[in-house]
């Protein structure tokens, strides 16, 4: 079958993707480019916010009008949303074929068998209590970075505003042997860089090894140059976690660790388990652990930030506003709150109008926007380590190569060589930088 796969949501959506097509294609399935030339469309959804689960319902309704033209012949819907709204979204919207969980992946290929035998429609979802935890499926997409390694799934916390713990269930961490066996398959096919992915990475264990453990691990594998992981949590960073950032030589120096929110107040209605000052133990611990070291190896660090949490005043704003002058993160994600039915904080009083929501979110937006813009300004003149990722898409405003920074900056490159292959490492001299670009010149080509 031709299949054709759109995915909405984060980095695990991703990954999860990714997945699919290697499990597809190694059952002699094809990939297609646009949907018009599919028999199947499978879309690997999200329901973190309300913005994304409107998407996906859009794009339904155009596949629904492709399917009644005969266009394409089924339509299967993956991840999250499918987990949440299962049979519900099939009573709905009767032509839907398939309704897949995030956990269930594997058992894809046999599922369009039966859809092929008119044994469909299908709701397969995840048994998400069950022990799963080696139920992962390689992924083998051609070579493109960020290249994703799923290191856990599921989360144990349990934030008041947040779908994925009933979405992707508790959280079961794989085994060693497992990711390293992963990693060193990708590693084979001319990877050089990896990025461990994980809810709360930092809460990773599976018997004896925990995440610096792993990471160890990891660090030791031949012809791998580079690990970046994400997501960190507040109450699990921990000082060895700092101290690998620093003195495990591939681990980039690089750290995602939402706050969410400036005020205690609501980061205890958010049920966060930490305080602001807790966070800012560990930024400044960091900064310290860091201190005396070159700007080319200095800790980019990032956050997410949810503005208009119900109850939030505009006092409790301006403490978020006062955190982001205090931290001065290099880069933020930043969400409006959006309510999630069946969540704790959806049953809270006091939620926000979409104005104030709109309001503060731009507010937030601008003073990153500069603060992003302010930090990648001090970079000119520094030599950074880049590792190039793909020539430039737009050749009329840059001829260069796209890489990334350790710190995980994207860098436009001039002066590379012609023989040069993604994943080089460059020595390269920052000319000029925006918020979210730095641009720059090769200096001297490192180890290949
Ligand atoms: N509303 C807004 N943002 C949310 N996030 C998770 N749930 C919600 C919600 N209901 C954000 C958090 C999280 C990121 C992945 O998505 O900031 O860290
Ligand atoms: Fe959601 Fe909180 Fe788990 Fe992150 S840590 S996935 S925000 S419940």
């Amino acid at each position: 079958m031709k299949f054709h796969l759109q995915t909405f949501g984060c980095q695990m959506n991703v990954y999860d993707s990714e997945s699919i097509a290697g499990i597809l294609r190694a059952y002699g399935h094809e990939t297609v480019s646009t949907v018009q030339e599919a028999d199947i469309a499978l879309i690997n959804t999200c329901s973190v916010r309300r913005g994304a689960e409107t998407r996906v319902l859009g794009q339904l309704g155009h596949l629904k009008t492709l399917k009644s033209r005969g266009i394409i012949r089924y339509i299967a819907v993956c991840g999250c949303m499918a987990q949440k709204h299962g049979e519900d979204l099939l009573k709905e919207r009767g032509y839907i074929d398939l309704i897949l969980g995030p956990a269930a992946l594997s058992r894809l290929p046999c599922l369009l068998d039966r859809l092929e035998n008119h044994d469909g429609p299908i709701v397969e979802l995840s048994q998400l209590d069950i022990e799963d935890r080696d139920d992962f499926v390689p992924n083998d997409g051609p070579i493109s970075y960020p290249c994703f390694v799923t290191i856990m799934k599921g989360c144990d916390r349990r934030c008041s505003y947040c779908v994925v713990p009933d979405t992707r269930g508790p959280e079961r961490s794989r085994s060693p042997q497992n990711v390293l066996d992963e990693i060193r398959g990708l590693v084979d096919r001319g990877y050089r860089e990896v990025t461990l992915l994980g809810q709360t990475v930092d809460s990773y264990r599976y018997d004896n090894t925990d995440f610096v453990g792993l990471l160890e691990k990891v660090n030791a594998i031949e012809g791998l140059r580079r690990i970046r992981f994400a997501t960190s949590h507040p109450a699990d960073a921990n000082e060895r976690l700092l101290f690998a950032l620093r003195d495990l030589e591939k681990v980039c120096e690089q750290l995602h660790l939402p706050v969410q929110s400036g005020s205690d107040r609501i980061l205890a209605a958010m049920r966060r388990d930490h305080t602001r000052e807790d966070y800012l133990r560990i930024i400044d611990r960091l900064r310290e652990i860091f201190d005396g070291i070159s700007a080319a190896h200095q800790p980019a660090i990032s956050t997410d930030l949810i503005v208009g949490f119900p109850g939030e005043t505009e006092s409790d704003f301006e403490e978020t506003v006062d955190l982001m002058r205090r931290v001065r993160w290099d880069s933020a994600f930043m969400f409006k709150y959006s309510i999630r039915p069946g969540t704790y904080a959806a049953t809270l009083p006091e939620h926000l109008d979409e104005e104030t929501k709109a309001r503060r979110l731009a507010r937030v937006i601008d003073l990153q926007h500069e603060t992003s813009r302010e930090i990648n300004q001090r970079l000119i003149g520094e030599t950074l380590e880049v590792m190039l990722d793909q020539p430039s898409a737009d050749k009329r405003k840059h001829s260069g190569w796209d890489g990334r920074s350790r710190q995980g900056k994207t860098v436009k490159v001039a002066g590379v060589s012609p023989d040069a292959q993604p994943g080089d490492i460059l020595c390269v001299r920052i000319t000029k930088t925006t918020s979210y670009t730095l641009f720059g010149d090769v200096v001297s080509y490192s180890v290949r």
